[in-house]
């Protein structure tokens, strides 16, 4: 290449241009256009590269539960930059990753007491997979190789997730995906569930459907169910009254794993340290991510039961027992941050907050009933979905574009999945933050 080649090139990518980053989940062109940047955040606000601050209506991404560049956080990564960068987890450890897995177990619901590490939700989420998998391997049902998701699951986006997962346009331009999979039926009907509060009355009996499954494909054929306790990304779908148990009862029936998928719902979003202790249905393994360490670092895994982890640790003592973990398992960094997530989540009580104010967040999310863009509401917990009506021949049009005005003109950030606007606000939300949030967007809403 030659100088002016060179010379060209880098002009092309100056810093102010937006074309190499091929952005995930993002109709690039669109965004490029008229983007929308973040500079800086802090407790429950985004700011723009100007200056203008904009509510954080959304967690980031379902994950900053504990707001932005929160003090004692921001000091613990700092901290374990500078005494320990990295270490390896294959066949070392650095001994706060004990600590981390100790604490996590202790928070969630007795009975899950081993924690795997990994760095995102979809790779939790493939993780959880492949123990169950070779869990009936080693204890000697190798037959039990079918893996059962449900439809509007999203259980990230590796090829397990996608393959349990039940979002056509994640999974349509993927080829065959996994084997042997099968998907329970959604449990969202507008008809009998529209403005629901918490988990809707109606569905709890669709969780027999996994009896018509096993009936289908015989018991000795499925290794795990896997669902979210409340399907988020799909729209904030509870589940129903009823249905996780039922679930667990069929499960523990035919000797099939539950897994519960909390990469959103763990760490207080429903008011709780997991939904599973929000509902009282204990999984065999559970997955968690995001608010491990309120969005800082990457960080993911599972936390499995005393039965699926003992299962594995027999055979001669220099035999590893797993061949399976990321470079990245346990990284320093975000141990470090998410001890001092679980410590600010504690001290401020943050869960506690969130069931404190969910009757407040639930009628603040229902004052946009009545508008006429307005289709449906569903909420629970601090998190909120508001469907509304697509425009003729145009799905998605709509959602996309208040989210982009809300972003612009109304100074919140909102989250939309077609025209489903999705609301999950740091757990430090105030009340009166709450109504402005609500407020702004009926406003905004009500310009349609
Ligand atoms: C339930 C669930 N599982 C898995 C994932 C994937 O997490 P990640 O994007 O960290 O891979 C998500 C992300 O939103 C999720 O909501």
């Amino acid at each position: 290449m030659s100088a002016a080649d060179d010379l060209a090139r880098s002009e092309a990518l100056s810093p102010n241009d937006l074309g190499a980053f091929w952005m995930p989940f993002t109709p690039n062109r669109s965004f490029k256009k008229n983007p929308r940047l973040i500079a800086r955040a802090k407790d429950m606000y985004y700011y723009t590269p100007d200056g203008r601050a904009v509510m954080d209506g959304t967690a980031g991404l379902w994950c900053c539960n504990a707001g932005h560049a929160r003090e004692p956080i921001v000091k613990a990564i700092q901290r374990q930059a500078a005494d320990l960068d990295f270490a390896p987890t294959f066949q070392f450890a650095h001994p706060q990753a004990f600590t981390l897995a100790t604490e996590l177990a202790l928070m969630a619901p007795e009975g899950l007491e081993h924690v795997f590490f990994a760095n995102s939700g979809s790779e939790g989420v493939d993780t959880a997979l492949k123990i169950a998998l070779a869990y009936h391997n080693v204890t000697g049902n190798g037959s039990r190789t079918r893996l059962i998701g449900r439809e509007r699951g999203y259980h990230g986006v590796g090829f397990g997730g996608i393959s349990v997962g039940g979002i056509v346009t994640n999974r349509k331009h993927y080829g065959g995906l996994l084997g042997g999979v099968d998907h329970l039926p959604h449990t969202y009907d507008r008809e009998k569930q529209a403005f629901t509060i918490g988990e809707p009355e109606w569905g709890g009996h669709l969780a027999d459907e996994l009896e018509r499954i096993v009936a289908l494909h015989d018991a000795s054929t499925i290794a795990a169910v896997i669902v979210e306790p409340m399907a988020g990304s799909t729209g904030v779908l509870p589940a129903p009254k009823g249905y996780l148990k039922r679930l667990r009862e069929i499960c523990d029936k035919h000797g099939i794993l539950l897994i519960f998928d909390e990469v959103i719902t763990a760490f207080g979003r429903l008011g709780y340290a997991t939904a599973a202790e929000r509902y009282g249905v204990t999984p065999d393994i559970m997955t968690f991510a995001k608010g491990v360490t309120s969005g800082t670092v990457p960080m993911g895994g599972v936390i499995v039961s005393d039965r699926i982890h003992d299962a594995f640790m027999k055979g001669p003592d220099h035999a590893i027992e797993l061949f399976h973990g990321y470079t990245y398992t346990a990284h320093p960094l975000a141990v470090a941050a998410g001890l001092a997530t679980l410590e600010v989540y504690r001290g401020e009580g943050l869960f506690e907050r969130a069931r404190e104010f969910e009757a407040h967040f639930a009628e603040a999310a229902m004052s946009l009933k009545g508008l006429p863009v307005v289709a449906d509401i569903r909420v629970v917990g601090l998190a909120a979905a508001v469907d509304l009506h697509p425009r003729q021949g145009a799905p998605g049009a709509l959602g996309y574009e208040v989210m982009e005005r809300a972003f612009h003109h109304h100074d919140i950030m909102v989250r939309v999945t077609a025209d489903t606007i999705a609301l999950s606000p740091p757990l430090i939300v105030k009340p009166s933050e709450i109504d402005a949030l609500f407020e702004t967007l009926k406003r905004l809403l009500g310009e349609f």
